[in-house]
């Protein structure tokens, strides 16, 4: 069997969870590939809301593996306040969860130097989500980090040797050192993080894979915030593209199925960063309130624009995206007409493939369609659609040249139409 990669097209939270639970009933496994509890997945359900930081989507359903991979930097603390309050909900979570040796972990002086390095950025700073992203993958690169795995063998001395390093840089940047809190719930969550079955994950997937089950690979983030093609300095420090489940599940190129591209039918950005389409207007401020579009993880107010298709295609391409997934659209039924960026004029010329840099002096080409003006929030299947919407959703996949398969009309799990 293949791996199938569902990943978010955008800017992040696109709504990767909720349908990564829709999906889970047809996989064996669903695994998360890389980033870390800088996610927020939301998923809605029988009148119940969960937000999963770290923990793989598909938990909820029946009774699945999940993988927590190699490429993934997990913090123990907010891992076990996020597994506590699923078990404390009536998830078996020991039962399913499985967590990679080679997965690094996420130290206290790690937030701290995250804090640190924002400070010292001041106003050109990235917005991160502060949960130390950026110095656990740094740590992983520069060949200094502590792995899941390590917890077995002389721990103690490994996560000294780390701690005095960052001591070293934090004192340097001029940042306070406490750790006399943080330190003693970290080593308390290694204790509960080590009742988990601790695996050598791509051994497991890859045996599964030869014994004919299937597995669900589960991004987090966005294209537009990997870290080799998203708006560089402004992303995460993991590479969110496809190619990020081969590395971060040790899953071979040859072993990728089909690839679910998944985009809002507008765009969102939290933190800093070009975002070309970005509305600083009532239409702006319409889209945030009706969409909700405030941070699961952070609370901050997501950035909010109309739909980029430049970009869209950018990361289709970049993806091998084999179908796509449109959600809130219902966000839009109240809208007269809605609005489509399908190039960019760069100093009086037209640019249809993403370029280099969108900082500046990018304008938006916008092609205008007619809204639906519908409540779309209770439709099942495609028969209902209105005229205008299933005009919008073929003007879509004309530009894009990938089919939509599934459409989100709604948070909850049932506000989902599958199209084949
Ligand atoms: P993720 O990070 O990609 O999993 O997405 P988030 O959970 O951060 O953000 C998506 C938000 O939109 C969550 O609050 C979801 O409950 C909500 N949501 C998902 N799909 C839909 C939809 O089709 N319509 C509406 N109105 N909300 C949705
Ligand atoms: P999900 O999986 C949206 C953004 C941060 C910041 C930049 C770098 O829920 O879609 P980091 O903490 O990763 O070093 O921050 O990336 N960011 C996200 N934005 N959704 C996310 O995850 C994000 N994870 C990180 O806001 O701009
Ligand atoms: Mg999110």
């Amino acid at each position: 069997m293949k791996v199938d990669v569902l990943l978010g097209l955008q800017w992040g939270d696109e709504g990767k969870g909720k349908v990564v639970d829709v999906l889970t009933p047809r996989y064996d496994v669903v695994a998360r590939f890389q980033g870390g509890p800088n996610a927020g997945h939301t998923l809605e359900f029988e009148g119940k809301k969960f937000v999963l930081r770290s923990i793989p989507s598909g938990i909820f359903q029946h009774g699945q593996t999940n993988i927590i991979g190699n490429g993934v930097v997990l913090d123990p603390v907010l891992f076990k306040e996020e597994a506590v309050s699923l078990e404390e909900s009536g998830v078996e979570l020991k039962k399913v969860l499985k967590i990679s040796k080679k997965a690094h972990l996420i130290m206290p002086t790690h937030r701290l130097l995250d804090a640190a390095n924002e400070a010292k950025k001041g106003a050109s700073k990235i917005g991160t989500t502060g949960k130390g992203i950026g110095p656990t993958y740094t740590d992983k690169v520069s060949r200094n980090g502590l792995r899941v795995g390590d917890i077995y063998n002389n721990f103690e001395e490994k996560y000294a040797v780390a701690k005095a390093k960052h001591i070293e840089t934090l004192q340097m940047l001029g940042a306070s050192v406490d750790l006399s809190e943080l330190e003693p719930k970290w080593f308390d969550a290694i204790k509960y993080l080590s009742e988990f079955e601790i695996i050598d994950s791509e051994h497991y997937i890859n045996n599964l894979l030869k014994d004919g089950k299937s597995v669900l690979c589960e991004g987090a983030q966005g294209t537009m915030l990997d870290v080799d093609f998203g708006s560089y300095p402004f992303v995460t420090s993991s590479n969110t593209i496809c190619a990020g489940a081969c590395v971060g599940l040790g899953v071979a190129p040859n072993k990728i199925g089909e690839v679910f591209g998944i985009f809002k039918a507008y765009c969102t950005r939290v933190g800093s960063g070009p975002f070309p389409t970005e509305l600083f207007d009532e239409t702006g401020r319409k889209i945030r309130d009706i969409g909700h579009e405030y941070g699961a993880v952070t609370g901050r107010e997501r950035r909010c624009g109309w739909i980029d298709l430049v970009a869209l295609k950018y990361a289709i391409m970049l993806n091998g995206v084999t179908q796509l997934i449109m959600m809130k659209s219902d966000v839009l039924d109240t809208f007269e007409t809605i609005k489509a960026c399908v190039a960019y004029e760069i100093n009086g010329e037209t640019v249809t493939e993403f370029p280099f840099s969108v900082e500046g002096n990018v304008k938006p080409v916008y092609k205008e369609l007619p809204g639906w003006n519908v409540d779309m929030t209770s439709i099942k299947s495609e028969d209902e659609f209105p005229v205008e919407f299933s005009n919008y959703i073929k003007f879509l996949e004309a530009e894009l040249n990938v089919p939509i398969t599934i459409l989100s009309v709604g948070p909850d799990r049932a506000q989902t139409i599958v199209r084949k």
